[in-house]
């Protein structure tokens, strides 16, 4: 048997590139995502060695290589030292994105960032119910379909109170979502093609990095600095390859809590007009209108989608969340809403739309940014003389260790004295870097005594010394 049929009878994955018209590399790695998506390759399985399979299609080594590396940046594929490439496993996404069962009984959990509980919430929802179920109308029209956009009286509450909070928008502008995730994924499924790139912040929000790993997206790592992503750092990347959408959270960046300033919006809108960008901005971290800059929708309409949510001021399970997208784009992304699920259930609209409108709904919210506020002054006189980036009413803090802390010890070690943390890992986008940071939510404990209880513990631990039980070898 010739090299070529003897790597064919060894290779349990020989994918056909004869009809294929793009480069080798290229088509092997659409095979590759046809095979993945059809089942014929299964998660974890393990590709077969570059040089077998090089000799088995006949082509060079080097191509092999490049298209290994191009599955893998697409998110197919994941590459280990001394374990080959596999097929990616969900498992390899699920520390990357939220533990909602994270918290170990008893533990005070300051790892998600939530609203802060109250009773409030289940009684004003009780009101909303009640009246909703009364009001002539509401429920035939929570019965009908209703355009991909969402109902014209839906976006126009939504609208109208956007814009009572210095956040003003028309209701044509506007389409409604199943929450801030899903306005994320569907700005990046029908804007951003697949295998085009997505830049960030180098620390971001995790519902993000999943979404351009699921859609196969490039995804890029913007350098930052304490008012978050730096312009010339972008405007270099930029230059290096072509980005199709900017992610961004000016108002307090999660995890860092990063505050843009205004010369710093105008600067990265510079770029986003050199380069073509279109610019997306995550206002689901919603802060109080004396604490918030213009948002990039105003400065650059014309490339500026905005989204909001419901998620963090009355409750995440309602799952309601709004898109805001020039005129020229908005056909787009319905065309992408309808392929997926049609609209979002008007019910839910309602419920979203007439809890948040209401005066119960305003009592709430500014009950929670008082509390937060207070919460906010508690962990900064905590930790007083520690590394912190918070914002005045934002849900978490991010606290730099002292040295010789690495992140990961100081989880587990305060995971130990009953306090659950998320350390910089999830946040990272791509290979980059973890710093040796957590994440400290102040919004879960039901108590604010429980939330100093942790911080309590928190402090103490800063104070020790980490342990060293690894092994010396
Ligand atoms: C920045 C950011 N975007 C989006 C979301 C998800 O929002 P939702 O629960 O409305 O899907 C979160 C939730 O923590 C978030 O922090």
């Amino acid at each position: 048997m010739d090299i070529q049929a003897q790597a064919r009878a060894r290779c349990h994955w020989l994918p056909n590139l004869d009809a294929a018209a793009t480069p080798r590399y290229q088509a092997l790695v659409d095979r590759l995502a046809a095979d993945i998506a059809a089942g014929t390759l299964a998660p974890g399985e393990r590709l077969p060695p570059q040089r077998l399979l090089a000799d088995a299609l006949k082509v060079t080594v080097g191509t092999i290589t490049r298209a290994y590396r191009e599955a893998e940046r697409r998110g197919l594929v994941e590459a280990r030292v001394g374990s080959g490439t596999r097929v990616r496993t969900l498992a390899a996404d699920a520390p990357r994105f939220h533990h909602l069962s994270h918290a170990a009984d008893g533990s005070v959990d300051l790892s998600l960032s939530v609203p802060v509980p109250h009773p409030m919430r289940a009684q004003q929802l009780a009101t909303v119910l009640e009246r909703l179920a009364h009001r002539p109308g509401a429920i035939d029209a929570a019965l009908a379909y209703h355009p991909e956009q969402g109902s014209q009286a839906s976006r126009e509450a939504l609208a109208g109170w956007l814009t009572e909070q210095g956040v003003p928008m028309a209701a044509d502008e506007l389409i409604l979502t199943s929450g801030g995730q899903h306005a994320d994924y569907l700005a990046l499924q029908a804007l951003v093609k697949p295998g085009e790139a997505v830049a960030s912040a180098a620390l971001t929000y995790p519902g993000m990095i999943a979404a351009t790993r699921q859609l196969g997206l490039k995804h890029v790592a913007v350098p930052m600095d304490a008012e978050g992503i730096r312009p010339e750092a972008l405007e270099r990347l930029c230059l290096q390859q072509r980005i199709r959408l900017l992610y961004l959270m000016p108002e307090h960046n999660n995890p860092t809590g990063a505050r843009m300033g205004q010369a710093r919006r105008e600067a990265i809108v510079e770029v986003a007009r050199r380069h073509d960008l279109l610019l997306l901005e995550d206002g689901v971290q919603f802060v109080t209108a004396e604490t918030r800059g213009t948002p990039f929708y105003r400065l650059a309409p014309e490339r500026s989608l905005y989204i909001f949510s419901v998620s963090k001021l009355l409750a995440g399970g309602l799952r309601l969340g709004a898109l805001r997208a020039p005129a020229n784009l908005v056909a787009r992304l319905t065309a992408a809403l309808r392929a997926q699920y049609w609209a979002v259930p008007e019910l839910m609209a309602r419920v979203a739309a007439d809890w948040l409108t209401s005066s119960d709904a305003r009592t709430l919210i500014d009950w929670q940014w008082q509390e937060v506020a207070a919460r906010q002054r508690l962990l900064a006189e905590r930790l007083e003389g520690h590394r912190i980036g918070a914002h005045p009413c934002g849900f978490h803090a991010w606290l730099t260790l002292p040295e010789p802390w690495r992140a990961v010890d100081f989880v587990a070690r305060a995971a130990e004295r009953g306090v659950t943390l998320i350390g910089a890992d999830p946040f990272c986008v791509g290979s980059q870097p973890a710093p040796q940071a957590v994440r400290i939510c102040v919004t879960p404990p039901a108590e604010r005594a429980r939330l100093d209880e942790g911080l309590t513990r928190l402090t103490a631990l800063l104070a020790e010394e980490p342990r060293r039980d690894s092994p010396l070898v």
